[in-house]
């Protein structure tokens, strides 16, 4: 049984180490070495972590296995997307990872549900960036009601990579 759980102070290690490897692994293969270490050494630091973690503005999950090894993590706060005209109260679910090993177990839609629950509480509006060339994570959100809004390119070091942005469809 995987257990999801919301992250606190203590897990800012587990979550850069998790963050980096997840990363490399989905989406190493696009970057020149130096691009990714520079990506990685800005957005999974240890530091980047603990200061997300002791912000009320954002959430934080983890998913741990059996053995008590972390095998996914998710972050949720404030949208920060170049979404055009974007509402005011907009929030984000900014990053959904798991392992390897533990993909194609439905544990993607269970973290990102216990997210979505999170921030339609918080939020007026739900937004999230998505790789142009993901079709897996993209067949998820669509699933949980995301729609594709806008184009645009994401920057990882001196590369840009084109993303969709998506937004959840929210009953009247
Ligand atoms: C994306 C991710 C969170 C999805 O979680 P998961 O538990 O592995 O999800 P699943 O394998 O159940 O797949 C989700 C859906 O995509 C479908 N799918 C799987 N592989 C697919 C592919 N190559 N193309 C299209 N759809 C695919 C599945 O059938 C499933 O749809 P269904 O529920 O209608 O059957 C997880 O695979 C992951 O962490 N991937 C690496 C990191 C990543 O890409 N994160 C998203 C960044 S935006």
């Amino acid at each position: 049984m995987t257990r999801i759980r919301r992250a606190g102070p203590a897990d800012a290690e587990t979550l850069a180490a998790l963050g980096a490897r997840t990363f490399a692994d989905t989406f190493g293969h696009l970057y020149r070495r130096e691009d990714l270490e520079f990506f990685l050494n800005k957005n999974h630091s240890r530091a980047v972590y603990e200061t997300a973690l002791a912000d009320d503005a954002y959430a934080l999950w983890v998913a741990e296995n059996d053995a008590g090894e972390a095998v996914g993590y998710g972050v949720a706060g404030p949208c920060s997307l170049p979404v055009p005209g974007l509402p005011e109260n907009s929030g984000e679910l900014s990053r959904l990872y798991l392992t390897r090993q533990a993909q194609g177990s439905g544990l993607g839609e269970s973290l990102a549900r216990a997210m979505l629950d999170w921030l339609t509480e918080n939020f007026s509006h739900v937004y999230l960036s998505v790789y142009a060339d993901n079709p897996r994570a993209q067949r998820l959100y669509q699933k949980l009601g995301f729609i594709k809004i806008h184009d645009y390119f994401y920057e990882v070091g001196e590369h840009r990579d084109p993303e969709w942005i998506m937004e959840l469809q929210r009953a009247e």
